[in-house]
């Protein structure tokens, strides 16, 4: 095994520390070496977890693009792997492992070079597995060290090393990473990274560090070049995007944000991921002034039991949660309304069980993310006891999900009959005649139609509803 290089290692214990946060200008530069090296050569991306990811995947591409890489879908080709992973449950790290294991017989038959990145390399515990038990991979670069990837694989190239560099005692903010976006019309942009709230069950705030909001001029620019660029829908980023602007000298609160980047009069915009706790009036007039703001709200609930609620961290009732819905329904009787929901935190009682499902039915989602809790090792949530059995975790866990395509259904029915614009993903993966797209609801729809309608925005008629999807029709 090569000898490991460790410029520095993880603390989930550092990472909850909070420091001020700076802003870095400067261009990344590539050396004429790596420059040579990856003339001819290709990469391939692995991403796990949830947007934030994918944005790093965005830079991490756009910084091997920057080399000299080719992209490649086919992994027989690669040159370079590089596995974007997420730590938020425990099925999303095996995924990453069992993707690491996969390549190491890959690695005997030909020259490649594997990177570890992401979240699930901030954890001590998985960077020492990882170092010990997986000596295919070459370099760990943690969630705010893209930076480093250049020198890193520079160093590794020239030394044959592993390359660890990994930081939990500062997080920043880069502001000229190079970017390859995955679409050529929708575009997510950071509005914060990190979080702040720390609810007793999540890695997050320990894997991405305390948040750190952008400075408005930076978040608009981006925003500007996208229009210009024809991008048609735009989706502003951060775990809490309502705490926006708190950690900032000049204090900006999101509903001036999203008012100032509604201006840019792109055709869509939309917003991820509200916080019951910090959402405010405000954003609710801000959406409604705006044409272009999509009439959809993912306001993760976590658990109808007030008591749960209070354990969990997430600092409201369940009487709350439902005001502010009640509050967004009046304004924009249209909208829909997604959730994230956790079964099974611990101890839970089939009496606060009911509760969740209680508020399931006052709230009436359009859609729904639901999980069963799963430890994560760091969090308080992690050193509780627990009393309830894992089948009845998954017992509750297949009720609510019933209850929750019922209603699912239901609010689908409505929309059967009505023409929307559409704008148009993708052609369908199972049928070339096909195409899929998004209401600004954000419902998925899927119609026939010719592929060179993907990346407009169309007009279609709903037929019929199928919980997860309708079927439509183009309308001309
Ligand atoms: N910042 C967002 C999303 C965070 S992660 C928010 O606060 O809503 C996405 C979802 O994963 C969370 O909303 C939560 O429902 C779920 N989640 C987080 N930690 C979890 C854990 N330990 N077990 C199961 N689900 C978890
Ligand atoms: Fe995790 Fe809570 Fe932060 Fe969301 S708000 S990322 S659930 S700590
Ligand atoms: Fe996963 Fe990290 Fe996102 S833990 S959900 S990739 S912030």
């Amino acid at each position: 095994m090569h000898k490991a290089i460790v410029h520095s290692l993880p603390s989930l214990k550092m990472a909850r520390l909070h420091r001020d946060a700076k802003t870095f200008y400067d261009e990344i530069k590539i050396t004429s070496f790596l420059k040579r090296y990856a003339k001819g050569k290709h990469y391939y991306i692995y991403t796990h977890g949830c947007q934030a990811n994918h944005r790093d995947s965005e830079h991490y591409a756009g910084i091997l693009t920057k080399i000299g890489f080719k992209k490649t879908e086919d992994i027989n080709q690669a040159d370079l792997v590089l596995i974007n992973t997420c730590a938020v449950r425990e099925n999303a790290e095996n995924k990453a492992l069992g993707e690491i294991g996969n390549l190491k017989g890959f690695k005997a038959k030909k020259h490649l070079t594997l990177i570890v990145t992401g979240c699930m390399v901030m954890e001590e515990k998985l960077t020492n597995e990882i170092l010990k038990t997986y000596p295919q991979v070459d370099i760990l670069l943690g969630t705010d060290d893209i930076v480093h990837l250049p020198n890193a694989l520079e160093e590794h190239l020239k030394t044959h090393n592993r390359i660890v560099e990994i930081h939990s005692d500062v997080f920043n903010i880069h502001e000229r990473l190079p970017s390859l976006r995955a679409s050529k019309f929708k575009a997510f942009v950071n509005i914060t990274y990190g979080c702040d709230n720390f609810c007793t069950y999540c890695i997050v705030p320990y894997t991405r560090g305390r948040q750190r909001s952008r400075d408005m001029k930076d978040i608009l620019a981006e925003c500007k070049a996208l229009v210009k660029a024809g991008y048609q829908e735009i989706t502003l980023l951060g775990q809490n995007v309502d705490s926006y602007g708190l950690d900032l000298k000049r204090k900006i609160r999101f509903a001036t944000l999203l008012d100032e980047v509604a201006k840019l009069d792109m055709p869509r915009l939309s917003f991820l991921t509200s916080h019951p706790h910090d959402f405010s009036l405000d954003i609710i007039k801000v959406m409604k002034r705006h044409k272009n703001i999509m009439p959809y709200l993912h306001l993760p609930v976590q658990a109808g039991d007030d008591r749960i609620l209070k354990i969990m961290g997430r600092k409201y009732t369940s009487k709350e949660y439902l005001n502010i819905i009640k509050a967004v329904k009046t304004a924009m009787p249209k909208i829909a309304i997604s959730t994230d929901i956790i079964v099974g935190f611990p101890n839970e009682t089939e009496a606060q069980f009911r509760n969740t499902l209680k508020l399931v039915k006052a709230a009436k989602y359009d859609s729904a993310f639901t999980f069963i809790y799963s430890p994560r090792s760091g969090t308080p949530a992690a050193k509780m006891k627990d009393n309830v059995s894992y089948q009845d975790k998954v017992k509750r866990f297949k009720q609510l999900n019933e209850l929750l395509k019922q209603q699912m259904s239901k609010n689908n029915e409505s929309l059967i009959n009505h023409v929307f614009p559409v704008l148009v993903d993708d052609v369908s993966k199972t049928n070339k005649t096909m195409l899929t797209g998004r209401l600004a609801n954000n419902k998925i729809v899927n119609f026939k139609g010719n592929k060179k309608l993907v990346g407009q925005i169309v007009k279609v008629k709903i037929n019929e509803e199928h919980i997860y999807f309708l079927m439509g029709s183009l309308v001309k």
